[in-house]
């Protein structure tokens, strides 16, 4: 499967204060630039005497920004900008003195001008000794900065490098990374790891060697589908029919023809599947006896004898298991909303996707598309007219935040 960076494009000012905790600096900053994330290091001056400007340069791949000026070549590094530049500031570690000034708007110095700055959001992850930190003075002026929304990273107890046992541990820079991971992206989606199974595409019963019975089912949507689960990390089998669109990547494909096959496709991948989105237009009828050679055209008319083909959303969803979702696609015509709510509760589904035919813009063979979505608990939402690309990661992203709670 495909890793994606959590951090890709997301930019983080480290800014490093004067304190022994300085010296886990260098192994934070690995950890974002694994993520994908563009690193600004700022330090101050005393913090060079712990961790050297040399190491951090070279891990965050920039320069290490000290000073406003860079005395040698007369360059200003501009603050306001790097303020701006910022998605999220990180001072780690923090020292009494750091916070002390943060508090009382002092910016002698780059890295604070810089917080001034910001209009991101800034972490602060203190480090001292414990009696630095339980003084009075700390605590109310940690107390400020959170009151004006500057987010803690609380420091642990244990060994201190002065001797001494307590509080004021830097929080290790694989909690301050997750902090930035669980404040700074959105929740994991519901589909991420998942195994999907969807259908796509219409299915044909053939009525001899040369006819068959059909729709007009391109496999956009359902690809669109597929597409967007798999951008979500979910693990997509795709059984599919008749289709006109090529087929995604990054998954695995089962091409059917009749009902019949997409059944017993379908039933040998539902087991192992956590969600079923049976997307594909399934045709409802196949005849009684497929006739082996081209049957001949007569002067009388002519009657096809047509048997139901087997309903596989409802005999998938009513064998499923407890923890398995099931999502139908409805098409209508005509008392949309009621049919939609009724398939809904006879195919035992956890949600219905209610496709209308009644804008001639969208639908079928079209680019665009439109939907309405009913859920078992009573939620129900609409997503209007837009590309099926982008219909297909709402209705994804929607379902994710409705099944996760
Ligand atoms: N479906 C299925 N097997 C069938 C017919 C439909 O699995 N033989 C699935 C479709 O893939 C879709 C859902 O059932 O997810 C609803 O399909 P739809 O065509 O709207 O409804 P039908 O059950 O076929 O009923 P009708 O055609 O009478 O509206």
């Amino acid at each position: 499967m495909l890793r994606k960076n959590r951090f890709n494009n997301k930019k983080i000012i480290v800014g490093v204060s004067g304190g022994i905790a300085a010296y886990k600096i260098p192994h934070l900053v690995r950890l974002l630039k694994k993520e994908g994330a563009e690193v600004q290091i700022l330090m101050t001056e005393s913090a060079k005497n712990f961790v050297t400007p040399q190491t951090l340069s070279v891990l965050s791949e920039r320069p290490v920004l000290i000073n406003f000026f860079q005395n040698d070549l007369g360059e200003w590094n501009n603050h306001i900008d790097l303020g701006l530049w910022a998605d999220a500031i990180v001072i780690a570690p923090a020292g009494a003195n750091t916070l002390a000034k943060m508090t009382h708007g002092i910016c002698d110095n780059l890295l604070l001008s810089v917080i001034l700055s910001a209009r991101c959001p800034i972490w602060v992850a203190p480090a001292m000794d414990l009696d630095m930190w339980e003084h009075a003075s700390t605590q109310e002026n940690v107390g400020t900065l959170q009151k004006r929304g500057i987010r803690l990273i609380e420091p642990t107890e244990g060994f201190l490098a002065s001797g001494l046992e307590g509080k004021g541990r830097m929080a290790e820079p694989e909690a301050i990374f997750n902090t930035l991971v669980h404040d700074l992206l959105p929740p994991d989606n519901y589909f991420s790891g998942k195994k999907v199974l969807v259908t796509a595409g219409g299915t044909r019963e053939s009525i001899d060697p040369v006819r068959f019975i059909g729709n007009h089912s391109s496999g956009k949507m359902g690809f669109a589908i597929a597409e967007a689960l798999i951008a979500c990390g979910a693990e997509v089998s795709l059984v599919y029919g008749s289709v006109s669109e090529k087929l995604p990547k990054n998954c695995i494909h089962y091409p059917v023809v009749s009902a019949e096959e997409m059944l017993e496709t379908c039933k040998g991948l539902f087991a192992d599947c956590s969600i079923l989105m049976m997307v594909a237009a399934v045709a409802d009828y196949q005849v009684q006896t497929i006739s082996s050679q081209k049957i001949k055209k007569t002067d009388a008319a002519f009657a096809l004898e047509l048997v139901k083909t087997p309903d596989i959303l409802t005999l998938l969803s009513g064998n499923k298991a407890p923890h398995q979702i099931c999502i139908g696609f409805a098409l209508e015509t005509e008392n949309e909303q009621a049919n939609a709510l009724a398939k809904l509760k006879n195919k035992n589904l956890d949600c219905i996707v209610l496709n209308s035919l009644n804008n001639p813009n969208v639908g079928f063979g079209k680019e665009s598309h439109e939907v309405d979505v009913f859920c078992k608990n009573g939620n129900t939402w609409s997503i209007p007219a837009q590309h099926k690309s982008t219909l297909a990661e709402t209705l994804i992203n929607t379902l994710s935040v409705w099944l996760l709670k």
